[in-house]
């Protein structure tokens, strides 16, 4: 294959100049461990492990021209010293405080940090205990007449934000605790429906929906961590698209699920049969406490569940994938403190149906493996909205549980097609050549 063929021109791209405002609706374990490692980062004090954005290279070109620079130098990314970092949350604690008392990072850790983390204090959320029940110490809260006067009161949060940090751009990542389980109805049909339910204080309408179109109307790209709703709806994505700003969701795709969209193209690559799959986690902070809650549960279970079927397609090899059992169970068990455990059972069959099993222990740390897919997302986003893209981001579908695609196609879920997405969207916007792994020409 000639290799222009699979070359675009150069997207126009916007430089990454000034200063780039990270917001997060959610000041807990999750963004404060972020913002910390961040922070430390640009004191010379940590690297920035887990991050693509950061440490991983690009291969451009064919194997024998020995190109593979790091993404970082490749495409124009803010950078980590161009961060400034602000949020809501309904708990009054500041960045120190609630980092602290979430108990990621230890104290040798957070005492360089902690002066910075100090001057990081949340602005009062918009928080209603029916989506969220689990939370006490909820003084932090917005009042307003109705859901469109408090996201009203988002927006001008945005932009008093923009104005007091001197800050050139804003993307906003979700980073607050998962909502009740809500399906998309009426309420979310069109943007005048979603206005109206607003304004009528329609109960589909959840806090998280209100931060969604705050940053949208803002012009600001908004990623879901949580598996909520959220932007998931055809109004916002209609807003999206009419107001040229990118989004990305759900769910980050941390610990057990990564785990499992390794192992099933796995599992799929070689014919092997699966039974069944058993998942159980032990798991003792705040999220955990949140999830401990049947409704918020209901929400992170649909959004683990979907990954297998995805991948390993069983109306398409019924004889291996048909009825499998697929079970999910998050224990809330206070002693382990973010350090979650996650046990796998997964019961599989080979050649003439010999049954095999394969068990993995996974004694993984949660913030710690997002806290890097927040930073990966606030500087994606913001790259994606300079060069033009709108909408939903599916090359981002890398970082989630549960990615967001176009009505009617089904999400990728195989970590590797996504990883392969992301680089060849990368490769793509700056006018390099596709990779397609033919690799014929090497044999010509
Ligand atoms: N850590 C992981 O590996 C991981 C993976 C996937 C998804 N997530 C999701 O990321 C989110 C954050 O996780 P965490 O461990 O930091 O939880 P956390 O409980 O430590 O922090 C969440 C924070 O959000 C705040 N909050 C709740 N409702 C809010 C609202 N309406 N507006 C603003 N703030 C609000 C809470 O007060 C809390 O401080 C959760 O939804 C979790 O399910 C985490």
């Amino acid at each position: 294959m000639p290799a222009s063929s699979a070359r675009a021109p150069r997207a126009t791209i916007r430089p990454a100049a000034g200063k780039l405002g990270v917001l997060t609706p959610g000041l807990g374990a999750v963004a404060t461990t972020f913002i910390a490692g961040v922070e430390s980062i640009r004191r010379g004090l940590a690297k920035p492990i887990g991050s693509l954005s950061q440490m991983a290279t690009i291969r451009l070109g064919k194997r024998t021209d020995k190109r593979s620079p790091r993404i970082r130098e490749f495409v124009p990314l803010a950078s980590l010293d161009d961060l400034v970092f602000g949020g809501w949350d309904p708990i009054p604690d500041d960045a120190y405080t609630a980092a602290t008392k979430s108990g990621v990072l230890e104290e040798r850790d957070l005492t360089p940090v902690a002066d910075f983390l100090k001057g990081i204090t949340p602005m009062p959320a918009v928080f209603d205990s029916k989506y969220v029940t689990r939370l006490t110490n909820t003084t932090n809260v917005k009042k307003g007449k109705n859901k469109r006067d408090l996201a009203e009161q988002l927006r001008q949060d945005i932009r008093d934000f923009k104005s007091q940090s001197g800050v050139d751009r804003v993307v906003m990542v979700w980073c607050a605790s998962t909502e009740a389980y809500i399906k998309p109805g009426a309420a979310h049909a069109t943007l005048k429906d979603f206005e109206r339910a607003m304004e009528e204080n329609h109960e589909e309408i959840a806090p998280s929906m209100l931060y969604a179109w705050a940053s949208l109307m803002e012009g600001v790209p908004f990623a879901n961590g949580a598996p909520n709703l959220t932007v998931d709806t055809p109004a916002l994505l209609a807003l999206a698209n009419e107001r040229g700003v990118p989004v990305s969701g759900k769910d980050f795709k941390t610990g057990q699920t990564w785990m499992k969209t390794v192992i099933s193209p796995g599992l799929k690559a070689r014919m092997l049969g699966l039974a069944g799959w058993y998942s159980t986690n032990i798991l003792g902070n705040r999220d955990g406490e949140v999830l401990d809650d049947p409704a918020s549960f209901k929400t992170k279970e649909e959004s683990k569940l979907s990954v297998l079927h995805t991948i390993l397609q069983p109306e398409m090899y019924p004889e291996l994938y048909d009825k499998f059992s697929h079970v999910v169970r998050i224990n809330y068990y206070p002693p382990r403190g973010d350090n979650k455990e996650g046990w796998d059972n997964i019961d599989i069959f080979g050649w003439m149906g010999y049954p095999m099993q394969i068990k993995v222990n996974f004694l993984c740390r949660d913030s710690i493996l997002a806290a890097p897919i927040v930073l990966d997302l606030a500087l994606f986003s913001d790259f994606a909205m300079r060069a033009g893209m709108k909408g939903i981001q599916e090359w981002l579908s890398f970082y989630y549980k549960s990615p967001m695609a176009a009505p009617g196609l089904t999400p990728e879920h195989d970590l590797f097609i996504q990883q392969t997405k992301l680089k060849n969207t990368l490769r793509h916007l700056m006018g390099e050549e596709q990779i397609t792994h033919l690799g014929l020409e090497y044999y010509a």
